[in-house]
């Protein structure tokens, strides 16, 4: 769905959601009876969340995390609570999960009575089962398709019992890839992958590199690029950074080592975006580690995807 359709759709749902609270009972007074209104001008909310939750998390007066914002229905779908605000309920993974309301967390805490807090106005029945019903209504995102080819680097050279090969600068031997800048080592199997068997030190052996792969993209389209980052874990290392880059645009990440074995990665996800300024993008992995580091291990790689990011 183009991003305007969903918004639309949304405001459509939510006005679904104040339909049925004000056929229950109030609807003979409309000053009483729930109201739809903008409460900014980019965005619009339910009356549900402008009548019990606006006072303390709209506009200037934000509650709790700071980011949420009850009045803009993108925030309610786009912002992560963190973890200390989900340790309460595990079984939460977003403030309005589409469809899912047992895993939405406002829908969790309105269901158990701890929000709205306060004296102002309490939700009935017939406003929680709205809400309730709002969120089972929601469309849940389409899943967008993986941009890059074979992100888990299983597709490549034939290695046997190899445990590990090293690529130099140019090979194109993994499947859509390309080796940048020096040496990189292709892991198969030695250490833990985070998908799959394989994966890579960005570390050859020895040498400073990494990897490039060119897709298809739209000029303005944002991209979301995961990943799963770790390190070499048998060199003794503290800590490794890799950079990423694409369309002029730059990042490092950093992973510490403390914990992580050959057979125990702690492969840490990453997520990084950018916004596209040509039909085709080039994006690149390679090391961020200073040129004392140790060049026979280095920041490790495996399971990339890059998604549009539609909203
Ligand atoms: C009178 C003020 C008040 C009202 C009204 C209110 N809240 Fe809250 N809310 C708070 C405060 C204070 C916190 C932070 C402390 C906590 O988590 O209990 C909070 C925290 C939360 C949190 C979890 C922590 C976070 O910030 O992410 C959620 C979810 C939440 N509120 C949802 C709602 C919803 C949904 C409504 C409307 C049905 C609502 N609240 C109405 C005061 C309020």
């Amino acid at each position: 769905m183009p991003p305007l359709f969903r918004l639309l759709a949304l405001v459509a749902l939510a006005l679904g959601l104040a339909l049925p609270t004000a056929r229950n009972g109030q609807a003979q007074d409309p000053d009483k009876g729930p109201k739809l209104r903008p409460v900014t001008t980019t965005s619009a909310t339910t009356c549900f969340f402008c009548q019990y939750c606006a006072s303390c998390h709209c506009g200037s007066k934000r509650m709790g995390n700071k980011d949420l914002n009850a009045c803009d229905l993108r925030s309610l779908l786009d912002v992560k609570p963190t973890a200390d605000i989900l340790a309460d309920y595990p079984k939460a993974k977003g403030y309005v999960v589409p469809g899912q309301p047992e895993q939405s967390l406002v829908w969790l805490r309105v269901a158990d009575g701890s929000m709205p807090q306060g004296k102002g106005r309490k939700p009935d029945d017939a406003a929680k089962a709205a809400l309730r019903r709002w969120i089972e209504g929601l469309p849940a995102p389409k899943a967008s398709e993986n941009l890059i080819v074979n992100g888990s680097f299983e597709d490549g050279p034939e290695m046997g019992n190899d445990t590990f090969k090293a690529l130099d600068e140019d090979v194109t031997d993994i499947k859509g890839w390309v080796v940048t800048r020096g040496q990189i080592d292709l892991y198969n199997g030695l250490w833990q992958a985070a998908h799959g068997k394989r994966s890579l030190d960005l570390h050859g052996s020895p040498g400073f590199g990494g990897v490039k792969q060119e897709f298809a993209t739209k000029v303005g389209q944002k991209y979301r690029v995961t990943f799963s980052m770790s390190g070499h874990p048998s060199r003794g290392l503290d800590k490794v950074q890799m950079a990423v880059r694409a369309a002029g645009q730059k990042a490092v990440f950093e992973c510490d080592m403390a914990g992580k074995t050959e057979k125990d990665m702690k492969w840490e996800k990453k997520t990084w975006e950018f916004k596209a300024v040509g039909p085709r993008t080039t994006l690149e992995f390679h090391t961020a580690m200073p040129a004392t580091a140790d060049p026979f291990g280095g920041p490790a790689l495996d399971d990339v995807k890059v998604v549009r990011v539609d909203r």
